[in-house]
């Protein structure tokens, strides 16, 4: 059975616990969206608001830092109690970034957008525990999910699956009730949702409809 991570992004910022009980009974981690207005033209929330919602969840809080200078900002996201922050390829060398990471004893993830290649990211998957696909140009909710990162995703796997890696796969962006099943198939363990799930009357079973078209048998 793999993982849901409801995408707090399109939560509702103004009650953002209550959204966060609301989700809590099908989600398995909360994914939060960093965004810092220039890696990505859309600004969001930091390491404050993850401090703030520390002590009001016990899910695991999957950090993806869509920002140009992740390193100015590792530490408070660990002192905030973020259990993984996942950093973008695309920036240039992660190492240092994963070691700091380590030091703090968070989870290391790294992201790869979609019009990058799996090569930028197979050096790394011995150094990860999480290797994101992102399956819309990140920046906002919504959008449509991408098919061609299904390929990357497909090849990822076998190749994980082949080194025995224990790092997991997981995917962002357009994922609903209809991608869901082409994502798990192609090997995701973590499908993030994030309009699929809070833009609806009723997130629990949006969540839980996402995870049933997934992992039909559990
Ligand atoms: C986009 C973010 C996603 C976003 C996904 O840049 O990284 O996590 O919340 O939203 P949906 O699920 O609506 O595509
Ligand atoms: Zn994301």
């Amino acid at each position: 059975m793999g993982k849901i991570a409801p995408s707090i992004l399109s939560a509702d910022f103004a009650q953002l616990a209550a959204e966060v009980d609301r989700v809590r009974p099908e989600a398995d981690l909360l994914h939060v969206d960093v965004m810092d207005g220039h890696f990505v033209p859309n600004l969001t929330i930091g390491a404050p608001v993850v401090r703030c919602l520390r002590p009001r969840t016990d899910l695991y809080l999957d950090c993806h830092l869509m920002i140009n200078n992740p390193g100015d900002l590792l530490d408070d996201f660990a002192k905030a109690g973020a259990d993984s922050c996942t950093v973008h390829v695309e920036l240039g060398d992660p190492r240092p970034l994963f070691d700091r990471m380590r030091a703090h004893g968070m989870r290391v993830g790294l992201v790869h957008n979609p019009e990058t290649p799996l090569d930028a990211v197979l050096p790394y998957l011995e150094d990860i525990d999480l290797l994101l696909f992102m399956s819309v140009h990140p920046g906002f909710g919504g959008q449509a999910f991408i098919p061609s990162v299904l390929d990357k995703l497909r090849a990822a796997r076998k190749i994980v699956d082949e080194r025995g890696l224990a790092v997991e796969l997981e995917i962002d962006g357009g994922i609903n009730a209809q991608t869901a099943p082409l994502a798990a198939a192609a090997g995701a363990d973590i499908l993030v949702a994030g309009s699929a799930v809070f833009r609806t009357a009723d997130p629990v079973a949006a969540a839980r409809t996402i995870r049933d078209a997934a992992w039909p048998n559990g």
